[in-house]
C-alpha cells in the first residue's frame, strides 16, 4: 500500500480551517466539565501543575507527532500507520496503535454524548428561568432530577448523537470550520464575563484562584498524577488517532510546530478561564469542592441565577458548551468512519449510521449509571466511571506512548524532518528527544508509579 498524496476524504481549505477544526476537537467538554470537577477531586493546584508539564512535555510533542504522522500518511489512522511503516521498512502490525484509537474514541463518544445531553437539558432550563434565584439546594435537586431519570437522559443522549452523526455523515471538511469559528470566541467571551462575576465574590475569589495555582504537594497522589497525565491526553484529544486523521487532512506546507504550539495554548486557557470561573462559586456557596461529575451543572446556575440577564447569559452558556462539545464528539467517531469508508467501501452515510447507532446502544450503560444501574459496580465504579477510566487514564496514555515511540524509532529521522520541516535544528532535536525519551518515559514512570510498583 502505497501513501497517497491527498486524502479521499478531502482536505482543509486552509491552514486557518485545520486550527478551527482541531481546536474544535481540543475544546469541548474536557476543558470545561471535566476539568475543573477532577482538579477538584484531587486537591487543585499540585494537580494543576502536573497538567500543564504534560502538556507541555508529553501533550505539545506528541500533537506535532500525530499531525505529521496523519498528513504523511494521508489515509485513516490505521492505513496510514501501516503505509508509513512499510516504507519504513518495518512491520506493519504497528497498525495495532490505530486500533487502540479507533476503539477509544467509540468508548469516549458513547459517555461523552450522555454528558453533552445533560448540558442540552440545561440549555433549556436556563433560558425558561430555572435556575433565577436558586440556592445550592436547589441547583443540586434540579441536577438530581434530570440525572434520576434515564428517559430523559436517553432522550438528550440520542438528539445528541443523531447531531453528531449526521454532521459526519456530510463529512467533515466543509462546514465544521464555520461553526467553530462561531464558538471559540462567544465561548471565550462568556467564560470572561463568569469569571468577571467570579471575580466579585472578593475573598472567596482568591481563595479559588489560589486553589487553581498554588501547589500544595501533599495533597496529589500516584492516581491523581496518572488523571493529570490523562487529561492532557483527552483535552488536547490524542492518543487516539483523532488529530491524526485531521492531520491527513492538511494542506502540504502548514507549519506544524506553529499549529500545534497555537491548539494547546487556546485549549489550556480555556481550561484554566473555566477553573477562576468555577472555583471561587464553589467556596462562596459553600458547595463541595470533591462534587464530581455533577460540579458544574450544580455551580454555575448559582451564578446564572443570581446576575441580571443571567437566564440568556447561561442558556447561551449551555448552548456554546453544547457546541463545543459537539465539534468534539465529531472528531472522536472520525477515524473509524474513516476507516469504513477506505477499507469497507461502505457510503460516509452508512458508516455513519452503524457507528452511531452502535456508539448509541454502548451509551446506555452511561445513561443507567446515573439511575436504575447506579449499583452496577465493578473495580469499585460505576460504568460511566469505568469507561471514563479505562479510557482516559488507559488507553489514550498507552496510544499516545505508542505513537510516541512510532514517530521517535520507527520512523526515520529523514521523514519526520522532512515532513516537520522545522527549519531550526534546536527546536527539531528538541522535539525529537521529548518524543524520543522523555514523552514516553514519563507516561512509563506514571503508570508504573500509579499501581505502585515504583514505591
Ligand atoms: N478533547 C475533547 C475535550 O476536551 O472535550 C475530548 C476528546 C475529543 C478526546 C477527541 C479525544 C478525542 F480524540
Amino acid at each position: 500500500m502505497n501513501r497517497p498524496s491527498t486524502s479521499i476524504h478531502g482536505q482543509w481549505s486552509s491552514r486557518w480551517a485545520f486550527i478551527l477544526a482541531a481546536t474544535g476537537s481540543a475544546v469541548g467538554l474536557g476543558n470545561i466539565w471535566k476539568f475543573p470537577y477532577i482538579t477538584g477531586e484531587n486537591g487543585g493546584g499540585a494537580f494543576v501543575l502536573v497538567y500543564l508539564l504534560c502538556i507541555a512535555c508529553i501533550g505539545l510533542p506528541l500533537m506535532m507527532a500525530e499531525v505529521m504522522i496523519g498528513r504523511r500518511g494521508r489515509q485513516n489512522p490505521v492505513n496510514t500507520i501501516k503505509s508509513i511503516s512499510k516504507e519504513e521498512k518495518k512491520s506493519p502490525h504497528w497498525k495495532f496503535i490505530a486500533w487502540i484509537g479507533l476503539l477509544a474514541g467509540f468508548i469516549i463518544l458513547s459517555y461523552y454524548s450522555v454528558i453533552a445531553g445533560q448540558a442540552i437539558a440545561y440549555v433549556f432550563r436556563s433560558f425558561a428561568g430555572v435556575f433565577e434565584g436558586v440556592t445550592p439546594d436547589g441547583a443540586h435537586n434540579i441536577y438530581a432530577t434530570l440525572t434520576s431519570d434515564p428517559e430523559r437522559l436517553l432522550a438528550w443522549h440520542t438528539v445528541f448523537i443523531v447531531c453528531t452523526m449526521t454532521v459526519v455523515a456530510r463529512g467533515v471538511t466543509g462546514g465544521l470550520e464555520k461553526l467553530v469559528t462561531f464558538i471559540m470566541p462567544a465561548l471565550v467571551a462568556i467564560l470572561l464575563i463568569l469569571v468577571g462575576f467570579a471575580a466579585n465574590t472578593g475573598d472567596y475569589f482568591t481563595q479559588g484562584v489560589e486553589f487553581l495555582f498554588s501547589p500544595d504537594f501533599s495533597k496529589i497522589t500516584p492516581e491523581g498524577v496518572l488523571t493529570a497525565m490523562g487529561h492532557a491526553f483527552f483535552t488536547l484529544s490524542l492518543g487516539m488517532g483523532a488529530i491524526m486523521v485531521y492531520g491527513s487532512y492538511l494542506p502540504k506546507n502548514t507549519s506544524i510546530l506553529k499549529v500545534s504550539i497555537t491548539i494547546a495554548i487556546a485549549d489550556t486557557v480555556i481550561a484554566l478561564l473555566a477553573g477562576m470561573a468555577i472555583f471561587p462559586l464553589v467556596f462562596a456557596n459553600g458547595l463541595s469542592i470533591g462534587a464530581g461529575p455533577g460540579l458544574i451543572f450544580e455551580t454555575l446556575p448559582i451564578a446564572f441565577g443570581h446576575m441580571a440577564g443571567g437566564a440568556l447569559f447561561g442558556g447561551m452558556f449551555f448552548l456554546l458548551l453544547v457546541f463545543a462539545a459537539w465539534s468534539s464528539a465529531i472528531s472522536l467517531i472520525e477515524p473509524a468512519i474513516a476507516w469504513l469508508v477506505e477499507n469497507k467501501q461502505v457510503s460516509r452515510r452508512r458508516a455513519s449510521v452503524t457507528a452511531g447507532f452502535a456508539v448509541w446502544l454502548l451509551g446506555l450503560l452511561t445513561v443507567f449509571s446515573y439511575n436504575i444501574g447506579q449499583h452496577w459496580i465493578l473495580f469499585g465504579k460505576t460504568m460511566f466511571e469505568l469507561l471514563d477510566y479505562l479510557t482516559a487514564n488507559i488507553m489514550l496514555p498507552l496510544g499516545g506512548l505508542f505513537i510516541a515511540i512510532f514517530a521517535g524509532w520507527t520512523m526515520s529521522k529523514k521523514s519526520t524532518q522532512e515532513e516537520l520541516a522545522i527549519t531550526s535544528p534546536i527546536v527539531y532535536h528538541g522535539w525529537l528527544i521529548l518524543i524520543r525519551y522523555i514523552a514516553p518515559a514519563a507516561v512509563i514512570i506514571i503508570f508504573l508509579n500509579a499501581i505502585g510498583l515504583l514505591g
